[in-house]
């Protein structure tokens, strides 16, 4: 709606420069906003204040102008003037009515794909091998998955890219230290607690002189492609990778073997990124190792800051990996938009990357890189998350006590509910309150994470968001009707059924905003206040009373109907299954 209103207007506007009212050099940016109060019509703009001084014309005269040119659109039942120069626009119920029918028609909520379809890479989850995953990677998995969701939704191509930990001179121990348990007891190795196998490793690297000296002996050997070092590696990638896929899975998180583009994959291109950084004179030998002087960051002696793309012992970096990431996802992808969901703490390591491989020319303007950065998770005493002891929670355990915490919530609201069914419904909560706890908090700031405040129907939490879903289908169920027999037209009567679909028309607004920003908690917010238009609209408007009119009842099933295609979109769209019942 405001994108129509913003056309009438831009349409409005050459009109009144064909008549030599508006200088026809100016472009100005048309900017249609909602109003606050409904008094002031549904949407507003300031078109004619902007335009007032070059136009040489009075604001308000100029929107007067303004409106008696506005082409003649069923959308827009009024327009007028208000204060210094606003437009205010009304919009015509029963064209909104139409609009909500069509949602109500629709799986798809009426959303329509992009016309330019663009090639994006996602790059998220990136957990590391021979370890849990711990709490920031939970962050960049569930806010990652959404948006690659949400972008695939509107019909773009999307490449996941899970960037995982999977090289680096630590495998040298780690595959010495499966070596040593292979030979001690092959029998029961077991390797479920990949915590401790680390820990393990790692001791034996430092205490034991000899396991160190094969250890590195392995390093060398598994760079040079050595067979045994090979499968090894192979092995400990594969076993934390099964582990990271059932927790995926229970996620309801869309990321599978397939998309795993791990740090391995870049290293045989290292050599030659190096080598051509040197060539182009933006790399140079500094004290043995390689270094890109960056002009655009300072040390604090005010000279340009060096970032080490090789090290004196030949050893490549982290950086060196993501500059060669970036140049390896525009050569194979063509990638228009290159998106990391990365802790925020790595925002200089990023932006320095992405401007050696500008300025080495393998990504140029065609491309944008954007860092979906995002804050810590913390406890509720706001240090990090961490267990009781100050170890690392493991993401595994934690969901397993979201479930039983669920058990609980679910079981005492509706005490009809058992077994295999509460289970059910139990999981599809559990994972639904992690996830969007995680997801309806602005992404930029730490958040704290508090078992009360996601496990509970107050507010703006996953069962608050699947109760609403579930209550539409019981008023489905009650009123002995389903989904595909509704078919009355959508009249809008009363305020809250106005507001209801009012809210409904903006979910475009909400899945493109997700698309553009990759911040899902626009999804959030924007589905916490369809719930609360809708639960206003059930009290205010009955429907399986009785007194209520056969058209009455029609239409306020449909807006049901379309409120709960809405609200499934919108949670599809940010990783969650609904519920029909709970
Ligand atoms: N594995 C890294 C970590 O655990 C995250 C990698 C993010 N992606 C990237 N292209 N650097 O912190």
């Amino acid at each position: 709606m405001k994108e129509h209103i913003q056309q009438l207007l831009e349409q409005t506007v050459s009109q009144l420069k064909a008549q030599d009212v508006i200088p026809a050099e100016l472009a100005p940016r048309v900017q249609v906003d909602r109003t606050r109060d409904k008094s002031h019509g549904d949407l507003a703009t300031n078109l004619a204040m902007m335009l007032a001084k070059p136009a040489k014309k009075n604001p308000r005269e100029l929107a007067q102008l303004l409106i008696d040119n506005l082409p003649a659109s069923e959308l827009v039942a009024k327009a007028e003037i208000a204060g210094p120069g606003f437009i205010n626009f009304f919009l015509d119920s029963s064209w909104l009515g139409k609009q909500i029918e069509a949602v109500a028609d629709s799986e798809r909520a009426n959303i329509k794909p992009v016309t330019a379809p663009q090639t994006i890479v996602t790059d998220y989850s990136a957990p590391n091998v021979a370890k849990e995953m711990a709490v920031h990677h939970i962050r960049s998995t569930v806010i990652g998955d959404s948006v690659t969701r949400t972008l695939e939704f509107l019909g773009h191509k999307v490449v996941r890219a899970n960037h995982i930990g999977d090289w680096g001179t630590q495998f040298g121990m780690l595959i010495a230290y499966l070596e040593k348990m292979e030979n001690d007891s092959a029998a029961d190795m077991d390797l479920s607690d990949l915590e401790a196998f680390y820990r393990e490793a790692k001791k034996c690297y430092d205490e034991d002189e000899e396991f160190a000296l094969r250890a590195r002996g392995y390093v060398v050997k598994l760079q040079g492609g050595d067979e045994f070092c090979r499968t090894m590696w192979k092995k400990l990638v594969d076993i934390t990778m099964a582990q990271n896929q059932a927790i995926y899975d229970r996620l309801n998180v869309s990321l599978t073997e397939e998309n795993v583009m791990g740090e391995s994959l870049y290293n045989p291109l290292l050599p030659e990124v190096v080598a051509d950084l040197t060539e182009q004179g933006l790399a140079v030998e500094d004290d043995g190792a390689t270094v890109v002087f960056l002009d655009e960051y300072k040390g604090k002696d005010g000279n340009p800051m060096g970032v080490i793309i090789r090290k004196r012992d030949g050893g490549f970096l982290y950086t060196t990996t993501d500059i060669a990431a970036a140049k390896y996802r525009k050569d194979t992808f063509n990638a228009e938009r290159i998106l990391y969901f990365i802790d925020s703490r790595q925002a200089q390591h990023l932006q320095q990357a992405w401007l050696i491989a500008r300025k080495a020319g393998y990504i140029d303007d065609n491309t944008t890189t954007e860092h979906c950065a995002f804050g810590m998770m913390l406890g509720k005493d706001g240090k990090p998350f961490k267990t009781r002891s100050g170890g690392t929670v493991k993401l595994a355990d934690l969901l397993e006590e979201a479930h039983q915490r669920a058990i609980k919530l679910i079981g005492d609201k509706n005490p009809d509910l058992q077994g295999a069914e509460l289970d059910n419904i139990a999981t599809t909560v559990a994972m639904a309150s992690v996830k969007y706890s995680d997801l309806s908090k602005n992404r930029t700031t730490d958040y704290v994470f508090d078992w009360d405040n996601m496990l509970t129907f107050e507010g703006n939490t996953a069962p608050y968001m699947l109760y609403a879903y579930s209550r539409i289908q019981s008023i489905f169920r009650k009123a002995g009707v389903t989904a595909a027999e509704l078919d009355g037209n959508i009249v809008l009567e009363h305020d809250k059924e106005e507001a209801l679909a009012q809210k409904l028309a903006q979910l475009n607004d909400a899945v493109h905003g997700v698309a553009n920003k990759g911040m899902p908690h626009l999804m959030c917010t924007y589905l916490f206040e369809l719930a609360g238009a809708f639960m206003s609209f059930y009290e205010a408007c009955p429907i399986n009373k009785d007194g209520v009119s056969a058209e009455a009842k029609a239409s306020r099933l449909r807006l049901c109907l379309a409120t709960a295609n809405t609200l499934k979109v919108g949670l599809n769209l940010l990783g969650i299954n609904t519920l029909e019942r709970m």
